[in-house]
């Protein structure tokens, strides 16, 4: 990694999508720079295009023009697995929609980065611990995915996408289905991880008090930022 580059970086984004009479342009033009150790907050309604703006930042779906440069690669660039590679080693994802394994336990799901990057399994389950602890899991451990509430579903993911120390956490609405309490719990935690290990957060959120207590709020509308 080159130190003086941004951790994210997009260069004229936009996404269109276009399937026979379909035609539905979501993003445009859009320039957006994630310095290491920021928090920032995406707001916007429904169907604005946040997720998609998520997803094309880390490298899951392609712009329709523009390019993303990760820590100072062009991710967009880049074959699908080298894609996977340059993601999988800098910045960690939470889904809208958890995607966790329903076949495995919480403990094994937040283990499964560390062992796709084929650290030892005592390693991982012992990282895997001490993070689900954190998220106040400890009692869950050996839960299926289908055996835990949505919130504890959340929290799990949350834990699953902290586990490589990721330098940015790219977060879908991370306390979408939580009470305030447990909302406040892990925006204390996202916190608490930025000033311990630097860790920056581009966060998804329909909630203000939280945008709030971040370094930078970012509006999108009618396509751009
Ligand atoms: N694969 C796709 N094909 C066609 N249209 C799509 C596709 N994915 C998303 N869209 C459209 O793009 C727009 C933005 O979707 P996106 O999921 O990014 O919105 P969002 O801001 O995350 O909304 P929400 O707050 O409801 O999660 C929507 O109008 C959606 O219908
Ligand atoms: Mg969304």
């Amino acid at each position: 990694m080159n130190n003086n580059s941004p951790i994210l970086e997009s260069t004229n984004i936009s996404k269109i999508f276009a399937d026979g009479k379909l035609y539905v342009e979501v993003l445009k033009d859009i320039n957006l720079t994630i310095q290491s150790k920021e928090m920032v907050a995406i707001v916007g309604a429904s169907g604005e295009g946040k997720s998609t703006l998520l997803h094309l930042l880390g490298g899951l779906d392609k712009p329709t023009t523009g390019f993303v440069n990760v820590c100072g690669q062009n991710i967009t660039a880049l074959k699908p697995a080298a894609q996977g590679a340059l993601r999988n080693k800098y910045l960690g994802f939470i889904y809208q929609f958890h995607h966790l394994l329903p076949e495995f336990d919480a403990l094994e799901n937040v283990c499964m980065p560390l062992l796709i990057r084929k650290q030892s399994p005592k390693f991982a389950k012992q990282k895997a611990r001490e993070l689900l602890n954190k998220v106040g899991l400890s009692q869950r451990l050996n839960h299926r995915v289908g055996e835990l509430s949505g919130g504890e579903r959340q929290r799990v993911a949350i834990a699953r996408a902290l586990i490589t120390d990721p330098l940015c956490v790219l977060a879908d609405e991370p306390t979408g289905n939580l009470d305030h309490k447990a909302a406040a719990q892990i925006l204390e935690l996202m916190l608490k991880l930025n000033q311990e290990l630097n860790t920056a957060f581009l966060i998804v959120t329909h909630d203000l008090n939280l945008a709030g207590r971040l370094d930078r709020q970012l509006i999108l509308e009618n396509g751009v930022l």
